[in-house]
């Protein structure tokens, strides 16, 4: 029996360098952003918009600390040393893919070496050997949040049109050095989130912004990105001859509470501002609206002679994207607030939350797949999906994740009616496959994986894999191409 999933669908796991490897200043490793995101016990509501704002002065203090459990992205789950292991536990569960992404400033300390980091180099070159001997095929992330730091001190990050070239060299010696093992890429991840995370995702520190104009940085930094990221894409074709360029988007559906049109109006704006990034990187072209609306804001972007030709020239070739939850949007600000992926919205009466508030809606993917698939025809890939629980560990080892499964199963359904409707998907990478670091509040506690990691929040345990429910159930939904989901 078919399920309409492709023969040679990607089933597989999402990972980031930063969240996982740890190791952070061996080997050459240079500090990035990650290195300085303190761990956040607790996220209220209203910090949740700021997440990661940071100040000169926070900044200088982390770099004067050594500190791994006040940010413990530098202690990761040691993945760096620990990769075997897990490469072969994602085999054991029949993985076809692993998306993962190579810290900049492994390759790179600074950003602005004249040569690559040749210790950097070989572990990512370890890494998919590994990869190749188990068939797991890398789709690689080429700026998933790990920025070295020193091109923010010194340019404020994607604000200086400087990046773009420092980017394009950085890429270029990823496709060289790895056009043997790697032919899908994605240039950024998450392209929007620089208006959510300014720091995490641009490098930026608003107060290095000219007369505090943060938006006015905000925007050049995402079109420094935009021309960036085809540049990039120009390069993998050029080097990769079957080389596939992905953009990155975090899907954010948003919905309106009542059919009063002021909420209308705002969720037409919500999902034309997540559009407006899909639109540059697929259509190469912004959207007239987004412009205007940036003009009547007061933001002037610097276009340079020829950034809209290369825009144009050089879009992605599929269109990936993350999707956790949907979200609710109303003009009555009396409402309950609750909070998403870096987004918060009005709470929807009809969905379920997680513990962090991220409210979950399968069919919200059945919604965005048909969307995305209906605006831009091109092949699709769900690149994260998962669900951030606490787990339990028995005594006797064991760990059930019924909820991982409920979450994963009933999104799994609506992407199989997805592609049942038409949608073109290649494949689908559960986030994340091994628990990691949590991007937004750097906890431990906040578990995704089918692999569960002995780390508490403090840094106590041994590090030890061990195997949770979703595991067995996971390795079936693969063996079976998606047909039996439990
Ligand atoms: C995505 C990011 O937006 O959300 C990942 O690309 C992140 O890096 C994931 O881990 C889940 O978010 P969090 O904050 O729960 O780790």
């Amino acid at each position: 029996m078919s399920n309409g999933l492709k023969k040679d669908f990607l089933w597989g796991g999402a990972i980031a360098a930063n969240q996982v490897e740890g190791a952070w200043n061996i080997d050459g490793k240079g500090i990035s952003v990650a290195d300085v995101a303190k761990y956040k016990s607790e996220l209220s509501i209203e910090d949740y918009a700021a997440h990661n704002a940071v100040s000169l002065s926070s900044i200088e203090e982390a770099m004067n600390s050594l500190s791994v459990n006040e940010f413990p992205k530098r202690r990761g789950i040691d993945f760096y040393h620990r990769y075997e292991e897990d490469l072969e536990l994602f085999a054991e569960m029949g993985f076809k893919t692993l998306r993962l992404s190579i810290a900049w400033s492994r390759i790179f300390p600074t950003g602005e070496e004249d040569k690559p980091n040749e210790k950097g180099l070989v572990f990512y070159e370890n890494v998919f050997k590994k990869m190749k001997e188990l068939n797991i095929e890398p789709v690689v992330t080429l700026s998933h949040y790990e920025l070295p730091l020193e091109l923010c001190l010194k340019y404020n990050g994607w604000v200086d049109r400087k990046l773009i070239d420092l980017f394009v060299k950085f890429s270029k010696v990823c496709f060289e050095r790895y056009k043997d093992y790697v032919k899908y890429w994605l240039s950024f991840n998450e392209i929007d989130s620089v208006v959510r995370h300014p720091f995490t995702s641009g490098g930026i520190i608003p107060e290095k912004c000219e007369n505090n104009k943060e938006l006015q940085c905000i925007y050049q930094a995402v079109h420094h990105q935009f021309v960036a990221s085809a540049l990039a894409t120009a390069e993998c074709h050029k080097i990769i001859p079957d080389g596939k360029m992905g953009g990155m988007l975090t899907k954010l559906t948003t919905y309106p509470n009542t059919c009063n049109p002021k909420d209308v109006f705002l969720t037409l704006q919500s999902n034309l501002n997540n559009y407006a990034f899909s639109d540059v990187q697929v259509k190469g072209e912004y959207p007239v609206i987004f412009l205007k609306n940036l003009e009547q804001k007061g933001i002037v972007l610097e276009i340079q002679k020829d950034d809209l030709d290369i825009i144009k020239k050089h879009t992605v070739d599929f269109l990936s994207f993350s999707y956790y939850m949907s979200r609710t949007e109303s003009a009555d600000e009396s409402l309950e607030k609750t909070s998403g992926n870096t987004i918060m919205g009005v709470r929807n009466p009809y969905l379920p939350s997680t513990e962090w508030g991220w409210q979950i809606d399968p069919l919200g993917l059945y919604i965005s797949l048909i969307e995305l698939y209906d605006r831009y025809n091109i092949p699709l890939f769900i690149v994260e999906n998962g669900l951030g629980a606490k787990d339990v560990v028995e005594k006797d080892g064991s760990i059930h994740d019924e909820y991982r499964i409920s979450y994963l199963k009933s999104h799994i359904e609506e992407m199989k009616k997805a592609v049942a409707a038409g949608v073109d998907l290649m494949g689908y990478t559960a986030w994340a496959p091994i628990d990691s670091i949590s991007a937004s509040t750097s906890q431990m506690s906040k578990r995704y994986g089918f692999i569960y990691v002995d780390q508490d929040d403090n840094g106590n345990g041994t590090l030890d894999r061990m195997k949770k429910d979703s595991f067995w159930w996971y390795k079936k939904v693969i063996e079976s191409n998606g047909l039996i989901l439990g």
